[in-house]
Formats: structure tokens, sequence, C-alpha cells
């Protein structure tokens, strides 16, 4: 049994303290002042009658090993060298754990059997490092991790899951009328949003993605409205635990199909139907959420960013990228025909679809609910920095690359209220008609660009 340490159990802690510093410190300090004449039972004793109060023992009849818990800081933790491997250690580390929320200690860096000890049992090296006073050697600073289970508000064990994704809401997928909330979720476009793209990885998300794994470290990153995964999907090649959630499971089902498509392992992303106005998770529990592209969608967007802010760590960070450069990019001058040859296409499409919709009494409606994200964030954030990546590399997108499925998905927000049947009839007559006038291939139209520079603005909390 693990208890409390009492004057009576000084010797032994002494003693095993002792046979583990000559047995593992000295061949790498290799003092003999030290470990044979400083280091002596009857002076550890002294130097831990007062600190008693943070001793606790392993005693199964004889006291076997020790731990020294100051808070959530793990002091020592020694076995009985001859006892070791007999689970001691474990059952002292995970009492610590347990029962004292303990959550990181400090470990020699040459001592690797216990930094694999530590590892075991889910501590894993933060990169802060100091050197132990005195001497030329390094200590680490390992954390436990944090199960991702512990975070939620509900246990997921209880929740239903489909097609590996956990269901933590049964709100509809789109809410667009009522006096309640209302949010465009994007269960009804699907495959349609990101279009021909939607299993590739963008080089821009490639690079965004780099940097939320890098501002992340051994954290956990929130990927709020994570739609069909074009960060997820990156970010996850890089380990990073990532809770993945949206309110469209056909989106979290493209997004699995992206990862496999690129060999993405999504063993450390925990995948969530969630609704961004309630996030099931506690309060302060992950270090770096995005919501990219999706405050607009929502009627009430100061609640989603009510709820980012509460589940942010302190200190941690909402990264968003700049709204200003469309993925459209800078047009490239010597395309300049071919690029207003496409903007007019989409144009007359468009133009001709709402058009011929009128017959049928259906009417453009704009779902898109205006907010000065920019502002709402720096009242409520403690700091603002700005990171600018450089891309600036040519790009082209062909008209059925994106635009062509997403119209014809029934994709853009202001399409939402189209009934489908009538949305089939028209667009398919639309689409036919520019497939006459502008010949076969018109759909290789494409817009030729440059993509601007990525714009990353992180809130800190
Ligand atoms: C324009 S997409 C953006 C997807 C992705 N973040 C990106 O940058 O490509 C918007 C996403 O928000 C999701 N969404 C809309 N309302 C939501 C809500 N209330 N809760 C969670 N997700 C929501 C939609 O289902 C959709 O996948």
């Amino acid at each position: 049994m693990i208890r409390k340490a009492e004057s009576k159990d000084l010797a032994r802690i002494a003693e095993i303290l002792v046979c583990n510093y000559r047995l593992y410190f000295y061949p790498i300090f290799q003092s003999d002042e030290y470990y044979f004449s400083e280091l002596q039972v009857p002076a550890i004793m002294k130097d831990l009658e007062t600190a008693l109060e943070s001793l606790y023992v392993y005693d199964d009849g004889v006291v076997k090993g020790f731990i020294k818990i100051e808070g959530t800081y793990i002091a020592r933790l020694y076995v009985e060298p001859v006892l070791q491997n007999a689970a001691i250690g474990s059952q002292l580390l995970e009492y610590a754990v347990n029962e004292h929320h303990a959550d990181h200690l400090w470990a020699l860096e040459k001592n690797v059997k216990a930094i694999r000890f530590y590892e075991r049992h889910g501590f894993v090296a933060t990169g802060e490092k100091k050197l132990e006073e005195g001497t030329t050697e390094y200590l680490i600073l390992m954390r436990k991790m944090k199960d991702i289970g512990d975070i939620f508000k509900c246990d997921l064990k209880d929740m239903p899951v489909v097609n590996n994704i956990y269901q933590l809401t049964d709100a509809p997928d789109l809410v667009t009328s009522g006096d309640g909330d209302k949010y465009i979720g994007y269960e009804h476009i699907g495959g349609a949003y990101s279009g021909n793209m939607k299993y590739s990885i963008w080089e821009g998300d490639a690079l965004f993605a780099d940097h939320l794994a890098e501002v992340t470290g051994d954290g956990i990153f929130l990927d709020l409205a994570c739609g069909d995964g074009c960060f997820t999907v990156p970010c996850a090649k890089h380990g990073t635990r990532i809770i993945a959630g949206d309110i469209s499971n056909g989106m979290l089902t493209i997004l699995q199909e992206r990862a496999k498509r690129n060999d993405v392992s999504l063993e450390n992303v925990t995948l969530c139907r969630m609704n961004a106005l309630e996030i099931p998770l506690k309060d302060e529990s992950v270090d770096c959420v995005v919501a990219n592209s999706m405050l607009h969608l929502i009627s009430n967007p100061q609640k989603v960013l009510d709820e980012i802010y509460r589940v942010l760590k302190p200190g941690g960070r909402f990264l968003c990228l700049s709204d200003a450069p469309a993925r459209k990019g800078t047009a490239i001058s010597e395309y300049e025909k071919e690029n207003a040859e496409y903007s007019r296409v989409v144009g007359e499409i468009y133009d001709t679809y709402w058009e011929e919709l009128k017959a049928y009494d259906v009417h453009a409606k704009r779902y898109s609910w205006k907010f000065d994200r920019e502002s709402a964030c720096k009242a409520m954030f403690r700091e603002v920095e700005n990171k600018v990546i450089e891309r600036g590399w040519p790009y082209t997108g062909r008209l059925v690359d994106k635009f062509l499925p997403r119209f014809e998905g029934r994709g853009f927000s202001d399409q939402v209220d189209v009934p489908p049947e009538i949305h089939k009839a028209v667009s398919d007559k639309v689409v036919a008609s520019a497939r006459e006038k502008y010949g076969e291939a018109f759909e290789n139209i494409a817009y030729h660009g440059i993509v601007e520079d990525l714009v990353i603005t992180s809130y800190v909390k």
C-alpha cells in the first residue's frame, strides 16, 4: 500500500535514495567525493526530516519505494534497486497522478531508463532543459499528457459512435429559421465544398498546419468546424493531438477519406459531430483553436467566440487566417483574357441560374452573418500577434476544379433554400447551355493567379 511517510521511515527512504544515486548517477557524474563521502544515510535523513509532509512510501510490510510530491510536481521517485520491475514505481507514479494530480518532473537527460519509464506512463519531454546545479549535465522537463477523454464534458465511452465519429450533439445539421441561433451546416453540401480538390492537401493549408502543429506542441488542437479536414489532415501528419469537430457527419467522413488517400494516420485525432455553439469540452482544456471560415455561417458568432475562449487554456491561442487574401489571389496579367473569360462564365452561369429559378418562385437568400471578428477578439484576448508565411507561387484553378462542383452541388450559401429537385433541373439546364455556348471543353477554362502570403493572427488568452 501507499501511505504518507513517517519519521520511522526516514532511514529506509534514505537507504533507497543512496542506493539509487550510487547505481544510476555515479556512472554519469563520477564524483567519488559526493557519492561515497557526502552521500550517506544519516545526512540524507537529516535533509528529508523537514520534507516528511511531501513524502509517500510503498509499504507492503517493508518500505520498498518512495515518492516526493510537491503540489503537482514529482520531486523524487525511487524504488529499491533489487526490487525494480515489480511495478512498485508504476504504482507510486499512478498514485501521484491520480490522487495528487501530479503532472510534471525533471529527469536527468542521460537517465534513459527513467525517461522511458515516465514515457510509458504518458509523460513527454517538453523540450525545456536546465543544468543540474553545479554540473554540466542537463535535466529535461517532462509533463503528463492529458488523456483526450478527460477534457470532454461527457464520458466518450457512453456516447454513440457512427463511422468512428463521436455523436456529441443531436442538434440539426442546418437551422435557417426559428427564434433560436441559426447556422449553416454543410451536410447537404458535402463533397461539393472543395470539389475536385477535396482529397488533396493544398500547399497553403499544409503551411498553416505546420504552424498549428508547432504552436500546439504536445498539447491539444481543436479544429472547430473542421469541414473536410483541410487543416486537420496535414496537421495530423505531425502526430498532433487533434479534436476535429463539425456539425456535419458527411464533412467528417470526407476528412477521413482525405486522410486515407494521403496516407495520414488519424490515430491522434478524435472526430466529433459537435455544435460550435455548445462546445462539449471542459473549461481551459485545449491549447489551440482554429474556426476557419465558419463564424459568418452562424447567426450568433459571439456565442461561438465565447465558447472558444472558455475552452482555451490561459496562454492558449485562437488562430485565424486573414480574411483578406481570397483564395483567388492576384491575377496574372499574361492570362488577362482567360481570367476575364473565367469570371464571365461564372457570372453568366450564376445569373442565369437565379433568373431561371424565378419561374419556380425561388429567390436567392444569402445566409451569411456579418461579424467584426477582429474587434470582438481584441476586446476579449490578452494579446494579438501576426505572422506572415510567404507564398507567392502561381496556381491554376479550372471551372471543373471548384466552381462547377460547388455550384452543381448546391454548395454556395445562397443556394441553401433551393429545393434539391428544382436546383438539379435548373443547374443542369444552365450548365448545358454554357457547354453549348463555350464548347465541350468549357469546364477547363481556368483562372490563373498568384497565391498571396498567409497572414496568421494569433489571439492569446
Ligand atoms: C466553410 S466550411 C469551413 C471548413 C473548414 N474549417 C475550412 O476552412 O475549409 C464551414 C464548416 O462549418 C460547419 N458548421 C456550420 N455550422 C456549424 C455549427 N453550428 N457547429 C459546428 N460546425 C458548423 C459546416 O458544417 C462546415 O463544415
